[in-house]
């Protein structure tokens, strides 16, 4: 018996793999991820909502395509988070079953989408901020387009953050470091960093490209990529060796902040954003993309567990480090973390995830918009996105970061070739 359920539960975990991050048609017919619902943003907001219609709790119902062990449902997810009906003008709508057993009688003709615009902010040289833009979703998925391990994450490339070390030349070669055109006119100043996710893009924190950020500092200008040492021109290893490749800087085509986040939010949910960068990069020894959740498969993360966050911002000593720093933290359980920061009013979301709450060992003013990253097999993933936190460094008090896992669909939708 004890084997029988054994290989039983073996068969479902397997089968879960298996649905999880495949494709998949949502019931209005477009391209999506069969994915686990609490991952899926889109549907697990319109879960929480208080009171579902019926349409909803059908277009959910209809968006299965699989079961997790917990025996929560997989779904097909877009982002897409309901459906209306349209006048009859495709009277041969695809034929497909296994979902929702009432949809035979109501199956409409066709449907429309929900009216889901994405604000992108798009600038060529001019400001930001204003000139939003109204752009249909786009119907193409990004998977594509995104590495997977080795091109990703990789170590073998001569492989206040709080209390943390110097990083080793050309470690971490994904990160960058933002360039704001100073509001003064004064030139460029650095503030926050981002992770190169493949050729063309940067992920960041929203709150890096959009909001008090621009009032304070200014817009963006461009993103610094295979940074070390922000004083020297040339870095080269502190105990000689060969010197790491020049610091490419460039400008970007458009920049994307996820559609629902609120500067005023006082949990900073949905802190994130993309940057088309102007070109592909060049890939060296000091410019490497970082894997996503996603592109390395599913894993459950557990209290304790260690994390690294890198970035140039305050340490105990200076406001900002000249050298990228590192600092081990570990993973917080998010019931305990939702707990602490109640006390302070403010709400963590199962979007976003803590870290660290060891004293002094932690990110802060300056890493935001940079990663929090887990060592997977032979490759680094890009866990968090530095989002905020109490202070820095405090005992019992984590960081909060962005959980990438929860915007892979996101992230897929908003990048194109
Ligand atoms: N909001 C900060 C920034 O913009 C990041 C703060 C992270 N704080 C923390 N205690 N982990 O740079």
């Amino acid at each position: 018996m004890k084997v029988f359920a054994a290989v039983f539960l073996c068969v479902l975990i397997a089968h879960e793999a298996r649905a999880q991050y495949s494709r998949c048609l949502n019931p209005n017919q477009r391209s999506g991820l069969c994915v686990h619902i609490n991952e899926c943003q889109t549907l697990f907001s319109v879960l929480q909502k208080f009171a579902l219609t019926d349409l909803e709790k059908k277009f959910i119902r209809s968006s299965a395509c699989g079961m997790g062990v917990d025996n929560r449902p997989f779904v097909c997810c877009t982002q897409d988070t309901g459906y209306t009906r349209n006048q009859r003008q495709n009277p041969s709508f695809p034929d497909y079953d296994g979902f929702g057993g009432d949809w035979e009688e109501e199956r409409p003709n066709s449907f429309v989408f929900p009216g889901q615009v994405t604000r992108a902010f798009s600038f060529g040289n001019q400001q930001a901020g204003d000139n939003t833009v109204v752009q249909k979703p786009s119907t193409g998925d990004g998977s594509s387009l995104l590495p997977q391990p080795p091109s990703c994450g990789g170590v073998a490339i001569r492989n206040r953050i709080y209390d943390g070390q110097d990083t080793e030349l050309n470690e971490f070669p994904w990160m960058v470091l933002l360039e704001y055109r100073r509001r003064n006119g004064n030139g460029l100043s650095t503030s926050c960093a981002g992770s190169l996710i493949n050729q063309r893009y940067v992920l960041t924190a929203a709150h890096c490209l959009t909001g008090r950020i621009e009032r304070e500092i200014g817009s963006l200008a461009s993103v610094r990529l295979g940074e070390h040492d922000t004083r020297t021109a040339v870095d080269c290893p502190p105990g000689g060796g060969s010197c790491a490749p020049e610091v490419q800087r460039l400008g970007f085509e458009e920049i994307r902040v996820h559609e629902r986040y609120s500067e005023k939010s006082t949990n900073q949910v949905h802190d994130i954003g993309l940057i088309r960068l102007e070109r592909n990069v060049r890939y060296s020894d000091n410019i490497r993309p970082i894997c996503l959740p996603s592109s390395v498969g599913p894993e459950s993360r557990q209290a304790g567990e260690q994390f690294t966050v890198a970035g140039w911002g305050r340490t105990l000593k200076m406001s900002r480090s000249p050298i990228k720093q590192k600092v081990t933290v570990n993973y917080v359980d998010p019931a305990k973390c939702r707990q602490r920061f109640s006390q302070i009013k403010v709400a963590v979301e199962s979007t976003q995830l803590c870290a660290g709450g060891q004293f002094r060992q932690d990110s802060c003013d300056g890493d935001s918009g940079g990663p929090l990253m887990r060592f997977r097999g032979d490759s680094w993933v890009l866990e968090g996105i530095v989002s905020f936190g109490y202070k820095c460094g405090l005992k019992d008090w984590p960081g909060v970061y962005t959980n990438v896992a929860a915007y892979d669909i996101w992230i897929r939708q908003n990048v194109r070739a």
